[in-house]
């Protein structure tokens, strides 16, 4: 059988891959990027399904608009107005299938074959894989502590049919970094003198649990703004629930063409029951409890890295999200560590998909969402014995 190009250049989930060997039930795993089971609000959402159902019937069961149930529009556009000062409208909002989706759609609308995608290095690898299918040229630009590198990204935007940059601003998969307003600003003033979309995917900035919010690099300010969120960090990934915000109509339009051959809708269901849960529920004290809880497990691993790591091993402090990143500056490779980590019954993932062009890198993500404190101490004091 001949395939495609386009699939037979996309990398499998190096995580989902390994994953499989991970999971086991003796290993202590930071490798696995899933927000914790008790952060799901499980007896309301079985409320809000019984109580849709009673109100909706059938309507939860049948086909629905491509752009999304209006009043969980309505709510987002409320939501994002009021935290973020925006300006927008349930008419600037698309419903998708987790960001995920999203970003396979941007690819899909902006991205032919060969057009410049630039992207942050190390990047989110569902977002390397999810453009790879669009067979765009990379351009990686440096995430430093303070946001992605302004001499780098000032050359990428000098290159050619460059479409769009994609940042995750706020506690970043892979590196927990998030971008300070100095630099915001300043990516703010030199992308808005280029005609690309600048993509802000979001998903984990309701989980700061250290500083200040930030405002947004480009939404609310930037023509060509697109904003990503999701349901998945804060209610329940399994749903599939992500948003796409922006202002400009003809890249919805395009976007909302784009899901219809992709999928018609997203999963009315799912829309119906997440638009009763936030309705009928203090989702702010919810999102505490979630911060509290990650806080908590950040904590722990740090404290654990500070007493545990050698010196010549430097890693991230996060002020929110889910993960660490890793460095180990006498350049052992990561991959090697994985092996050895792997036979201690101990899990993380090491650097190399994160990147678009991967060379036995030394770097390496840690989540600490799903262990407890005792289990990152002695997770963290087993990775040290192997550095
Ligand atoms: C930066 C980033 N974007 C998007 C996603 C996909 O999330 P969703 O579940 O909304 O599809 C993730 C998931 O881990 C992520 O880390």
């Amino acid at each position: 059988m001949q395939y495609s190009d386009r699939i037979l250049n996309t990398p499998s989930s190096f995580i989902r891959n390994i994953l499989k060997v991970t999971d086991a039930s003796d290993v202590i795993s930071f490798a696995g990027g899933l927000p914790n089971p008790i952060s799901f609000p499980l007896d309301a959402i079985q409320t809000s399904i019984d109580r849709a159902m009673k109100e909706h019937g059938a309507k939860l069961f049948q086909y629905s608009s491509t752009q999304g149930y209006l009043p969980l529009r309505q709510y987002i556009a409320d939501k994002y107005n009021r935290k973020h000062g925006l300006d927008i409208s349930p008419d600037d909002i698309l419903l998708t299938t987790g960001s995920q989706q999203a970003l396979e759609l941007l690819a899909k609308v902006l991205v032919n074959k060969g057009d410049g995608i630039i992207i942050e290095k190390p990047g989110y690898l569902g977002a390397i894989q999810a453009f790879t299918l669009s067979e765009p040229t990379f351009y990686p630009v440096t995430l430093e502590e303070d946001g992605i590198n302004l001499e780098e990204l000032e050359k990428a935007l000098q290159q050619p049919n460059v479409k769009m940059i994609y940042t995750v601003p706020n506690f970043q998969n892979p590196t927990g970094l998030t971008y300070s307003l100095e630099k915001r600003k300043q990516v703010y003033e030199l992308v808005s003198r280029h005609d690309v979309v600048l993509i802000e995917d979001d998903p984990y900035g309701e989980l700061r649990f250290e500083g200040e919010d930030l405002p947004y690099i480009g939404a609310g300010k930037l023509e060509n703004s697109v904003l990503l969120g999701s349901f998945s960090k804060t209610v329940t990934p399994g749903m599939r629930l992500g948003f796409v915000i922006t202002k400009n109509k003809e890249l919805l339009t395009h976007i909302e063409t784009a899901k219809q051959a992709t999928d018609l809708h997203t999963n009315i269901f799912a829309q119906y029951v997440i638009y009763d849960y936030l309705a009928n529920n203090d989702f702010d004290k919810h999102v505490e409890k979630i911060i509290d809880l990650y806080k908590t497990q950040s904590d722990a691993m740090l404290q654990a890295m500070e007493k545990y790591f050698p010196a010549h091993v430097s890693y991230t402090k996060p002020q929110g999200g889910m993960f660490i990143w890793a460095t180990l500056n006498n350049g052992q490779s990561a991959l090697d560590v994985f092996q050895k980590a792997m036979d201690k019954n101990v899990a993380f993932v090491p650097g190399d998909p994160f990147y678009t062009d991967p060379k036995g890198v030394s770097t390496m993500r840690l989540n600490y969402t799903n262990s407890t404190p005792e289990m990152i101490e002695e997770g963290i004091k087993r990775l040290a014995s192997i550095f």
